[in-house]
């Protein structure tokens, strides 16, 4: 009989271990609820600080996309040319940072359906004689290091190229006379030209890019939750109220 309670015993605490192994296991799926997102919050309106927060609408939009299929959010901050790498290496699960469509990087990762249109445009100083993109010609360039501006700016014929961390230090450069130009995209020019008034943007503007999440490629099944939750958000007018709440209609 003692040897019986014995052995019930027993199994009731290995029925313990195990139940507290699969619990261990929850939490390990728990761990799995929160989306590691990478981005570089230099580029406002899209992600910025405000007083010591990244805030922005790309921020906004992920955060309303990870609360729609039940996940947190962690931000990463991070250099703007590592964000396609940390979601190849697996540290992040998704990068949302004015990230252009392109073919390069299609090759390293799947992007999720664009949730917007935008375009590169050309920032000089007041009084310039750049006028028009083909101006640019042999002339020196400021960039952010690793964007499309970057890739256009190096096929302006002659001209040379200067790469900055961030798209502000660029503008900085402008400003001091280092550098004629700055390709950078439309509203973070537009931002940077309203805190500064010795600079404009000029009036041409490049071919229309498409802004979208990036997802590891073989993480097919979050790229399908991520679509169909941008989808809902474009169709509910959620994605718009989030760009309304960070742009100011011209
Ligand atoms: N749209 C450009 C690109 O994809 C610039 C994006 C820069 N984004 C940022 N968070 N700094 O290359």
């Amino acid at each position: 009989m003692k040897k019986f309670i014995k052995y019930l015993l027993l199994t009731a605490c290995l029925g313990l271990f195990i139940s507290g192994c699969s619990s261990s296991g929850a939490d390990g799926a728990s761990a799995k609820d929160t989306l590691i997102v990478a981005t570089n919050a230099e580029f406002p309106p899209y992600e910025y600080y405000e007083n010591n927060e990244i805030v922005g609408i790309d921020i906004d939009i992920i955060k309303a996309v990870a609360e729609d299929i039940g996940m947190k959010v962690q931000i990463e901050d991070m250099a703007f040319d590592s964000v396609i790498a940390s979601i190849q290496s697996g540290k992040s699960d998704v990068g949302i940072a004015g990230l252009t469509i392109t073919e390069d990087r299609l090759e390293n990762v799947n992007f999720s359906i664009p949730y917007t249109e935008t375009q590169q445009v050309v920032i000089v100083n007041e009084n310039s004689d750049i006028v028009a993109i083909d101006d640019l010609k042999n002339r020196s360039i400021g960039v952010q290091l690793g964007t499309t501006g970057d890739i256009f700016a190096e096929d302006v014929e002659g001209a040379t190229v200067e790469r900055y961390n961030k798209g502000m230090e660029a503008i900085q450069a402008l400003r001091q006379g280092k550098i004629d130009a700055v390709i950078i995209d439309k509203e973070p020019a537009k931002v940077f030209v309203s805190q500064n008034n010795d600079i404009e943007m000029l009036d041409e503007d490049f071919v229309v890019e498409e802004y979208a999440i990036a997802i590891g490629k073989d993480n097919t099944e979050l790229l399908e939750k991520i679509n169909a939750s941008l989808e809902k958000l474009k169709d509910s007018g959620k994605l718009k109220e989030i760009a309304d709440k960070y742009i100011t209609a011209e």
